[in-house]
């Protein structure tokens, strides 16, 4: 029988998701509900789709539908704060976009403890980074040091609170580095933009030990992520270089297809990767 999914976040992430599940592009999947507080998100969404879900008219009424087995966050640190618990209390699963909430550790234990008193899973795909099965073996060896230098075009960080508080009134002629730091604190200053930095830190050393560099560079047009981690295993290095969404800059069409490659691995019989 088909895996029944909601969809919390009718955005960018949110409409591929719901696009591929409506081709059967992501595993034995139905896509039962969806909602957004924006209920026009949650409307064109359901127009661009063949098989058309139902639009919850609150977020309880998705949590609580019967024929729903997994909750997809795709919508903000905040929601995952209002609805995380609430879902896996609800006998849910939960696969959970807006990692950087995560940072939050009593919000981390407090999942990880409800969850197993529920027999329940969160999944926290990858995103727009790669690399996450050798940070998470190279950890189980013991890590010296995990750095994710993060570079940015200046598009995506022009809603950011902090960057335009500090660079709003300055022209950034070459890359500047706005943000080096724990990846717990660049989380919190970059909620929309770093949530591979709470992911990187899950899968790693945490969020406080992980090292995150942030540069604004006018020369570039993708978001591009360069982590290096160093360990009793060796060296790791990955370099992704991201094709940033038209309608939302901030987000990496990678970190969409994660969610999708998520999906398809919940489902499938065979699992390739750690
Ligand atoms: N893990 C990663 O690597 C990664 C990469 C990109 C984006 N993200 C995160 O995933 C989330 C979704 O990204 P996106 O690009 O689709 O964003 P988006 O802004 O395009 O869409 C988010 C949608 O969620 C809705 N929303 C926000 N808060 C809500 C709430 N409390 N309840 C219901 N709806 C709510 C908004 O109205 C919007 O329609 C964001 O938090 C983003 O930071 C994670």
């Amino acid at each position: 029988m088909s895996l029944g999914v909601g969809i919390i976040g009718c955005g960018a992430i949110g409409t591929v998701l719901a696009q591929a599940i409506d081709n059967r592009q992501a595993g034995d999947v139905c896509l039962v509900m969806i909602y957004d507080k924006t209920a026009e998100k949650a409307k064109a969404l359901s127009n661009k789709l063949k098989n058309k879900p139902k639009i919850a008219e609150n977020p309880e009424e998705l949590i609580e539908c019967r024929d729903i087995g997994l909750v997809i966050e795709a919508a903000s640190q905040e929601a995952v704060a209002s609805f995380a618990v609430k879902t896996l209390k609800a006998g849910k699963d939960l696969l959970i976009m807006s990692a950087g909430a995560l940072v939050d550790s009593k919000l981390e234990n407090e999942l990880r403890c409800v969850a197993r008193e529920n027999n329940r899973k969160v999944y926290v795909p990858s995103g727009a980074v790669a690399g996450l099965d050798g940070i998470r073996s190279s950890a189980i060896g013991g890590l010296k040091s995990v750095i994710l230098t993060t570079r940015k075009p200046l598009e995506g960080l022009k809603e950011n609170k902090y960057f335009m508080e500090k660079y709003g009134n300055k022209r950034i002629e070459k890359p500047t580095v706005i943000y080096e730091g724990p990846a717990y604190e660049a989380c919190r200053l970059f909620p929309a933009n770093v949530n591979v930095a709470a992911t990187v830190g899950l899968a790693g050393i945490g969020a406080e030990k992980t090292i995150v560099k942030i540069i604004a560079d006018p020369r570039v047009k993708r978001n591009i992520h360069d982590v290096e981690v160093k360990g009793k295993f060796g060296e790791l290095k990955v370099h992704v270089e991201n094709v940033p969404f038209t309608d939302n800059p901030k987000t990496s069409y990678l970190a969409a297809l994660s969610a999708i490659a998520t999906l398809k691995k919940i489902t499938d019989s065979l699992i390739i990767g750690t």
